[in-house]
């Protein structure tokens, strides 16, 4: 590979140039005439043709093909089974949400879906109806309740519902130097289908950016915070799974969410109480505390 650092001919300007681009872009694309998988030849011609066009549109010179290989590189060196850089740029990028939109289709009122994230585990806890998801997280209470119905406005009891979230300091569990759980568990809704429970109050905070994607976050002048969530996963026989979370109406994080997981329909009022106001549960609480609802409605399975 040289390393000319000077941007390649503009397109269009000698014909026989054009004429080679095409024909190193056609002998690619039929290397997979014999693929016998034909999604499998589909998802590889589509992204030999785009990724060839994205070549030829922005003239890409040698030195930046070789960053770009440099950046995948050290993506794949600090990649590990705790951390998943691939999957952070993945969300940077908008691809985790433009794939999760369109795996979630449009179906009646059913609540929309957003970003997975790398911080649920597999495992969580059981809280009874009313109990606390917290567990040692820090953070000011906040009341989460709500109901789980399917877009026929039917109940479903027994909808199994597995929450997480960061803790007041803006750090999931996972990234406590010790092993304990804390603001994740799982609950099933009544014969209404009906839930509440007790977690803390969604705060920001950022994606793992002390790496390449973090790296790259900051040269391009983009910060790398989400905005306050909570993460609902839901599921129940018959319904599509939904992956989802809640944000707070009036976090100013909401417009410039760094993995573009906002829905304007996820984004709730979390009502601020002053301390002394009577919660439920008879749970006494010297300061303040929040409380949000969340009504959940399931697709079903197979839209
Ligand atoms: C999260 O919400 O937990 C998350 C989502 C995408 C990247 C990093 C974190
Ligand atoms: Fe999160």
């Amino acid at each position: 590979m040289t390393t000319s650092t000077s941007r390649a001919t503009a397109p269009g300007t000698d014909p026989r140039q054009q004429a080679r681009e095409q024909d190193l872009l056609e002998r690619v694309t039929r290397s997979f005439d014999s693929c016998e998988n034909p999604r499998l030849k589909e998802l590889m011609v589509k992204l030999v043709e785009h990724l060839h066009a994205y070549i030829r549109d922005v003239r890409l010179t040698e030195p930046e093909w070789a960053a770009a290989i440099d950046f995948l590189t050290r993506c794949g060196h600090i990649s590990d089974d705790k951390r998943q850089e691939f999957i952070l740029l993945s969300d940077v990028l908008g691809a985790s949400m433009q794939t999760i939109t369109v795996n979630n289709q449009a179906h009646g009122d059913a609540t929309e879906a957003t970003v997975f994230g790398p911080f649920f585990v597999d495992g969580s806890p059981e809280v009874p109806l009313g109990g606390d998801i917290a567990g040692p997280a820090s953070g000011e209470p906040c009341w989460v309740e709500g109901t789980v119905t399917s877009t026929d406005g039917i109940p479903l009891p027994g909808a199994r519902i597995e929450v997480w979230e960061a803790d007041g300091d803006g750090r999931y569990d996972v990234q406590y130097d010790d092993n304990r759980t804390a603001g994740r568990a799982h609950l099933h809704t009544d014969e209404e289908g009906g839930y509440r429970f007790w977690a803390v109050t969604p705060t920001p905070y950022p994606i793992p950016h002390d790496g390449p994607v973090g790296h790259l976050l900051e040269t391009v002048g983009r910060s790398p915070m989400r905005a306050s969530h909570l993460h609902f996963m839901v599921s129940h026989p018959g319904s599509r799974t939904l992956i989802t979370h809640i944000f707070v109406r009036g976090d100013t994080l909401l417009d410039v969410d760094t993995v573009f997981g906002v829905k304007e329909s996820l984004v709730k009022d979390f009502q601020r109480q002053q301390p002394g106001t009577p919660a439920p549960t008879g749970r006494v609480i010297d300061g303040p505390w929040s409380r949000v609802r969340f009504d959940i409605v399931l697709a079903p399975e197979g839209t």
